[in-house]
């Protein structure tokens, strides 16, 4: 069975996890939960990175010793990411004693091949970045990350030769072009090794300046360097050194695995890491797969901003599955993207509410009334039944290439092509009319066309919305059952159009994504203003020329409904009214007469479906009563008809 090893950068404890830890996090999950789907043998680690200098200031800050400190964060994240659904097979810490002794046989491995040597080293060290600078580096004299002076420091070191695999590295990217990926990551890396010679990297701390690291196994008066201690995670987690020839360990059966990052650790990844690996005669890792940043609204979070978006409210606040297919669908990987609440609420509204969730809402209500909530019979297709099926095939099989090319976005934005596609198809093949032209055998033929449809969309949907995608699989008559992902039955979801059971019941109704409302400012911060007059505030009274604010409850008497016109025609005693049958959902159609027959022939109108007040009294135009008012948009000599995709009767919220 073939393996995959995704991991995530083990985060620092000096923080508290926000959206750009939880981001990487949430996409290793969905991967790992993809190659599982693909019947791949998937692992998953992550942890968190306890040792250096910036640790040991921000535990002095609290008042703790490093060890308290770090167990107190540590512990934090390892919490946080079951609440967020992560499934993760390993948390690492590199405090963990095998993870120690990992990193010492590893020095030791490479030092006992001569590429590790003890020299005098002079540079600014910035303590933010825990590295030295150049002075080429500086940006007037200023470390370019953190903007703080880095202080100057000459000592005796213990240095890794980088330098050796300059030409290695740079030919090894060259060969495997999809090494370090998207491609402009690639070719920054590129672009250090073009750009001059490649300096050795300084290893060690002398005990004197810090002690709060691993021990040099060949000299006692040094602690490893952070960055080589950290990326050895990969591999000590798996077990190395102690199983390296052990066919049935860890080591053998995941390594070389597949590394997720984003920008800001490109360097130690794309090139420590790798010098590294070869230094000591190990394997490569697969991918460096490496994404943007989070902002929000269009700035880099930061405690000091106050802008710090927690991800366990955003999920409580959104919904988990919702912020899981945000995040995966809004950020193209790769680029930075923005996070605010306008763009979860439009996306998720858009997408999951609007037409993936109606699609289940309208198809699973429709098979309740016209069979009985029982799985119809496959009809004979016809060419419009072939063409969603066509377009589902090659929406499935994208899906899946995109997503082993970590372009998760292009993926889902591909399988919402069936989605919307089917939303049109019951738009236009009415299933209504054809139960009540009693079509029974053709109106079971589309039912079934789309619910096979949706069961395989909901199916591959499973890594990026775990819960959701199980309660669709359900309500389809197919509970999701992990142990049965195999690359056979894969295929089976790309290339087949059976998997449900004929006659077999499924759920009556679907209600899996609501829409999303602005939380209010109460709902937020949890606070509410009692007893304070509520009276509009200047910025909240209405625009020039705009219409005094109403309440709420007033908006909420209004009863709007989607409605299909059935028949129009001309008003008998009115030139400028039209009179038409709409079915609302009711039992009968409503007559309603409206003013708008200079804009429009009668029978261009049949079939459309129309915004209608449906609540106000019946009232006689020209002799014929009108039980409702169709909604219009005006402008300079202009109008048309509000329209919903949705079926008669939908309420209008
Ligand atoms: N400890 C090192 C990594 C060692 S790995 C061997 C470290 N830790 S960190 O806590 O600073 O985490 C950095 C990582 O957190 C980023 O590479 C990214 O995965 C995630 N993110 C932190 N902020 C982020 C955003 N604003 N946006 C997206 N991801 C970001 O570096």
């Amino acid at each position: 069975m073939q393996s995959f090893y995704i991991t995530t950068p083990i985060y620092y404890v000096n923080a508290r996890p926000h959206l750009g830890h939880a981001y990487t996090t949430f996409v290793a999950d969905t991967l790992k939960r993809f190659h599982r789907m693909c019947g791949e043998d998937a692992r998953m680690l992550t942890g968190t990175d306890e040792h250096g200098d910036k640790i040991v200031k921000a535990a002095a800050k609290a008042g703790k010793t490093p060890q308290e400190f770090v167990d107190g964060i540590s512990a934090e994240y390892q919490a946080l990411w079951p609440k967020l659904g992560i499934e993760h097979d390993q948390f690492i810490r590199t405090t963990d004693p095998a993870h120690k002794a990992a990193v010492q046989a590893f020095l030791q491995r490479i030092y006992d091949k001569g590429d590790i040597y003890f020299g005098e080293y002079g540079g600014h060290y910035c303590t933010g970045c825990e590295r030295f600078y150049t002075e080429k580096e500086l940006e007037n004299g200023l470390c370019p990350q953190h903007l703080t002076r880095p202080e100057y420091i000459s000592e005796k070191n213990y240095f890794f030769r980088m330098s050796k695999y300059q030409g290695w590295l740079k030919q090894y990217i060259l060969d495997n072009p999809d090494f370090i990926r998207p491609e402009r990551y690639r070719n920054e890396v590129l672009a250090m090794l073009e750009n001059g010679v490649l300096e050795d990297l300084c290893i060690s701390r002398p005990k004197t300046r810090l002690e709060w690291g691993i021990e040099l196994p060949f000299d006692r008066n040094y602690v490893c360097y952070v960055w080589f201690d950290a990326l050895t995670n990969y591999i000590s987690a798996l077990g190395w050194p102690d199983n390296e020839q052990d066919e049935k360990g860890n080591y053998r059966r995941y390594w070389p695995g597949e590394h997720l990052v984003a920008k800001d650790i490109l360097k130690p990844h794309g090139i420590f890491w790798p010098t590294m690996l070869k230094a000591a005669d190990l394997p490569i890792y697969r991918h460096l797969n490496v994404h943007g940043y989070w902002l929000v609204k269009d700035t880099k979070m930061s405690k000091s901003l106050g802008n710090v978006v927690d991800p366990q409210v955003a999920a409580n606040v959104f919904g988990l599955d919702a912020f899981r297919y945000f995040l995966m669908r809004e950020m193209n990987f790769g680029s930075d993207a923005s996070f605010s609440e306008e763009a979860i609420i439009t996306r998720v509204n858009a997408d999951l509410a609007n037409d993936l969730g109606n699609l289940f809402s309208r198809v699973l209500s429709m098979n309740a009334k016209y069979f009985g909530g029982k799985v119809p019979a496959h009809g004979v297709p016809d060419e419009a039944d072939e063409e969603l099926n066509r377009l589902t095939d090659n929406a499935c099989a994208n899906y899946v290439q995109l997503f082993r090319q970590m372009r998760c976005s292009q993926a889902l934005d591909c399988l919402w092509e069936p989605v919307r596609a089917m939303n049109k198809y019951v738009d236009v093949q009415a299933p209504w009319t054809l139960a009540k032209e009693g079509k029974t055998e053709r109106l079971g033929a589309v039912l079934r066309t789309l619910l096979e449809a949706m069961y395989r969309v909901a199916a591959l949907l499973w890594p990026v919305m775990p819960s959701s995608s199980a309660a669709m699989q359900e309500q389809l008559g197919h509970p999701l059952d992990e142990k049965r992902f195999s690359a056979a039955k894969l295929d089976d979801l790309l290339v087949s159009r059976t998997h449900l059971r004929t006659g077999e019941p499924i759920a009556a109704k679907s209600a899996l994504f609501p829409r999303l409302e602005m939380p209010t400012k109460e709902e937020k911060t949890g606070k509410t203003e009692k007893g304070e007059n509520k009276k509009a505030t200047p910025a909240q009274q209405p625009q020039p020329g705009a219409k005094a604010f109403i309440e709420f409850a007033d908006f909420e008497k209004l009863d709007l409904r989607v409605g299909i016109i059935l028949a129009a025609e001309q008003h008998p005693n009115a030139d400028k009214l039209l009179r038409f049958d709409v079915d609302l959902g009711e039992d009968r159609p409503r007559q309603i007469c409206s003013g708008i027959a200079a804009h429009f022939k009668p029978e261009d109108l049949i079939g459309k479906k129309v915004v209608v007040v449906a609540n106000l009294p019946p009232r006689k135009l020209r002799g014929l009563e009108s039980q409702g008012m169709i909604l219009t948009a005006e402008w300079d000599g202009g109008l048309s008809l509000l329209s919903a995709e949705a079926p008669a009767g939908s309420s209008i919220r």
